[in-house]
């Protein structure tokens, strides 16, 4: 950035992932630690992705955001950490090179637009897109140029595996201070180009319980959520790496749904409990195992995060018969559930 710009604009894109491993629970709250590490698959820009402007100028007196078009509270707690991460790793970036700080409009407030293509916090991982894509564009804008895992993580945890295209994983950390707790590259996404995603839209309203609360209740009270993080989580890292690595399709199913199912499992065991899944997730849940027996193999796999939208897995010659057999349960015309294809990223 040159010492003589007052004016610097940056846009980026970022994609969505869905988790395979599922992230339910924080150790801290106010750093987004989380109590067990997850792994995730990042889809394909071309359908699902956040796009943020951001704007820096000496003539801006405040820092400013609109979310879809409108302006929201840039005071959000969660927007000011981002805000202040960079700020730092900027100054801290600054003070480590021979430039001239006065050059460096740290001091510069920025204005922030960011769109959707997607249904915002309808459990289709906006925040994660939205959070990795303000991090990335607040660091491109500020030239910094370290690990962005914090700084998204800080916006929403499931956003530091967005920075990644591929299979992604977030490392739990041990330190109390989050500097271990990043998210890494497992396989990129050229890795397995016959997998597919299928997105099976079954509502785009807002969900009633946020992820945030959500989990919190369930750090709180629930003994299946401790359980898990302790004993499950940490052998199923292991395994679904493996899978990935492999390209082992039917481990990777099964893992899938046992993880998204012990998930689910956990929020009905929170008190009160909370309840993400509708009658038509169900209908899908048992569609994808009836799909398999028939097959005699695990040729396809559901996984459901904070919300009831379902997202599919399968290998790219199975998608046509699966299509087939969802839209033959869920006819067009007679309830009108969508149902959206999406391909995973590929190089
Ligand atoms: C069910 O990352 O949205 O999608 O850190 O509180 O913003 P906060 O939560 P968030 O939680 C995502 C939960 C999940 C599982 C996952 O993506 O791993």
């Amino acid at each position: 950035m040159a010492s003589e710009k007052t004016v610097v604009a940056v846009t980026c894109t970022a994609p969505v992932n869905i988790a395979v491993i599922k992230y339910w629970g924080k150790r801290d709250e106010d750093l987004v630690l989380p109590i067990n590490s997850s792994l995730s698959v990042t889809l394909h820009q071309d359908q699902l992705r956040t796009t943020t402007t951001a704007v820096i100028s000496k003539d801006f007196t405040e820092d400013r955001i609109w979310l879809n078009g409108l302006e929201e509270d840039v005071g959000q707690p969660r927007l000011q950490a981002c805000l202040r991460e960079i700020r730092r790793l900027a100054r801290k970036r600054r003070s480590a090179s021979d430039e001239d700080p006065a050059a460096l409009s740290l001091s510069y407030k920025v204005h922030i637009a960011s769109v959707n293509n997607f249904p915002t916090a309808a459990g289709l991982a906006s925040s994660a897109a939205g959070y990795a894509c303000l991090a990335y564009t607040l660091a491109r804008v500020y030239g910094v140029e370290s690990d962005l895992s914090e700084v998204a993580r800080r916006g929403s945890g499931s956003a530091c595996r967005s920075l990644y295209g591929g299979f992604v994983e977030w490392q739990m950390g041990e330190r109390a201070d989050g500097k271990d707790s990043i998210a890494r590259q497992v396989a990129p996404e050229s890795h397995w180009p016959e997998l597919r995603v299928l997105m099976l839209v079954v509502s785009t309203e807002k969900k009633p319980t946020g992820s945030t609360t959500g989990m919190r209740t369930s750090v709180d009270t629930s003994p299946l959520l401790r359980f898990r993080a302790e004993s499950v989580v940490p052998a199923r890292m292991a395994e679904m790496a493996r899978c990935v690595q492999e390209r082992d399709f039917p481990g990777f199913a099964q893992l899938t749904m046992k993880d998204s199912n012990q998930f689910h499992a956990t929020c009905l065991d929170t008190f009160p409990p909370i309840s993400y899944l509708s009658d038509t997730s169900w209908r899908i849940v048992h569609l994808v195992h009836r799909f398999n027996a028939h097959h005699g193999q695990t040729k396809v796999a559901y996984t459901f995060d904070a919300g009831p939208n379902a997202v599919v897995f399968a290998l790219h010659d199975t998608v046509p018969e699966f299509v087939a057999a969802v839209r033959h349960c869920f006819p067009p015309e007679s309830n009108g559930d969508k149902l959206c294809v999406f391909e995973r990223e590929r190089a």
